[in-house]
C-alpha cells in the first residue's frame, strides 16, 4: 500500500488533492504537512512543520513509511516578489530536501511547476513543451531551477520525479491568495458578497487557467501513469482553458446580469504580461491521455456554487 506525504497541504491545491488521495489510499495513509498552524479543513494525520527542516521531513518519511511525496509547499508569484530570499529558500531548498529524501528512500515525487517558468522571450500563443525560459519573477526563477533539479535527480540518481506546469488554478476549498491568476477566484467572492469586483488585471489579459478538479485529476493521472509513458522529466505543459477578465465577466453576467467590474491594474499586470496566453500540452495528452473536463462555462458555475457555500458557512 502506498503511503503519501503532501506538503503545503493546507493550500489551495493541497486541501482539494488531500481529499482525493484519502479516497484512493485511505485516510490513515495520507499525511499532511504545512507550516501553517491553522486547523485543516480535512480529517486525518496532520503535522505542522517547515519543508526546509530536513530532519523533520526524514522523521515523517521514516515514521509513516512514506512511498510518495506530493510536494506543494511553496511561496507563490506575488508572495515571492515580496520576499525573494525566502522564496528561494522555501521553493528551491524545500524541493532539494524532498529530492534528497527521494534519492535515499526511493520515493516517487510530484512537484508542480508553473507557467511562470516562461517569460517575455517565450511565444505568447501555443507555447511548445521545449521553449524559451527567461522568467522575470523570482517565483519563475525558482520554478525553472526546480525543473532542472528534478530532471537532474532523475538522470543522476533515478529519482521518479514527475511534474506539471500548472496554469492558474481555480478552486474554492481554501481561501485564495495573492497570486496573479487568482483574480479569477476573488471575482466570485465579489459577486457573492456585493455583486461587484475591482480587478487588478486589464480586461484583455488572456491567461491559461484550469478548474481545480481537473488539476487534481491530472496530477493523480500523471502519478499513476506507467513509468515508460513518462517522456518529460522537467515538467509537462498542462492546459485546459484560456480566458481574459472581460470574457470571465461576460460568463458571470449570465448568472448575474447586473454584476459590476472595475479595472485597476496593479503590479501583477507586469507579471501577467510576461506569461503566455495559451499552451500546447499535446505531449501530456499523448503520453498519459490528459484531457480536461471543465470549460469556462462549467467552471464559472462550479466556482459560483463553491464560493456561495463558503460565504454562507462563514456567516453561520
Ligand atoms: N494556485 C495556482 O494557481 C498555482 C499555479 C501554478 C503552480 N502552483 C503551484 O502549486 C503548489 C501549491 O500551490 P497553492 O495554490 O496550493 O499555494 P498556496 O499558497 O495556497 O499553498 C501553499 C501552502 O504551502 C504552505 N507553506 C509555505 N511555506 C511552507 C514551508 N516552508 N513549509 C511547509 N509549508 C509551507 C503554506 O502555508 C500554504 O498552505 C505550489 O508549488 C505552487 O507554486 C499553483
Amino acid at each position: 500500500m502506498e503511503r503519501i506525504l503532501v506538503t503545503g497541504a493546507l493550500g489551495l491545491v493541497g486541501s482539494e488533492l488531500i481529499i482525493e488521495l484519502q479516497k484512493k489510499y485511505g485516510k490513515e495513509n495520507v499525511i499532511a504537512l504545512d507550516i501553517s498552524p491553522q486547523p485543516p479543513t480535512f480529517e486525518g494525520v496532520s503535522v505542522v512543520g517547515n519543508v526546509c527542516d530536513w530532519e523533520l521531513l526524514k522523521t515523517i518519511v521514516d515514521r509513516y513509511q512514506v512511498s510518495q511525496i506530493y510536494h506543494l509547499a511553496s511561496l507563490l508569484s506575488a508572495g515571492s516578489e515580496k520576499n525573494p530570499d525566502r522564496a528561494w529558500n522555501v521553493n528551491v531548498g524545500g524541493l532539494k530536501n524532498v529530492l534528497d529524501l527521494a534519492r535515499d528512500k526511493n520515493l516517487r515525487v510530484f512537484w508542480p511547476s508553473s507557467i511562470a517558468v516562461f517569460g517575455n522571450t517565450t511565444p505568447k500563443k501555443d507555447v511548445p513543451q521545449h521553449s524559451s525560459f527567461e522568467p522575470v519573477t523570482i517565483y519563475g526563477v525558482t520554478k525553472v531551477t526546480g525543473e532542472m533539479l528534478g530532471q537532474y535527480y532523475y538522470h543522476r540518481y533515478g529519482v521518479d520525479f514527475r511534474s506539471l506546469r500548472f496554469p492558474g488554478l481555480n478552486g474554492t476549498k481554501a481561501k485564495p491568495g495573492d497570486g496573479t491568476t487568482e483574480y479569477a477566484i476573488h471575482i466570485f467572492y465579489g459577486l457573492v458578497r456585493e455583486k461587484r469586483y475591482t480587478c487588478f488585471l486589464k480586461p484583455d489579459t488572456r491567461l491559461p487557467m484550469m478548474y481545480m478538479d481537473d488539476a487534481v485529476r491530472g496530477t493523480m493521472m500523471l502519478m499513476d501513469a506507467p513509468v515508460e509513458n513518462i517522456s518529460v522529466r522537467t515538467s509537462y505543459n498542462f492546459s485546459a482553458v484560456s480566458f481574459t477578465p472581460a470574457e470571465l465577466v461576460q460568463e458571470i453576467r449570465k448568472i448575474s446580469p447586473d454584476f459590476e467590474i472595475i479595472y485597476q491594474p496593479d503590479k501583477r499586470q507586469l507579471i501577467a504580461d510576461s506569461w503566455p496566453e495559451t499552451i500546447d500540452d499535446s505531449i501530456a495528452r499523448n503520453d498519459w491521455h490528459w484531457k480536461e473536463s471543465y470549460d469556462l462555462e462549467k467552471m464559472v458555475v462550479a466556482l459560483y456554487e463553491g464560493v456561495k457555500e463558503r460565504v454562507a458557512n462563514e456567516q453561520k
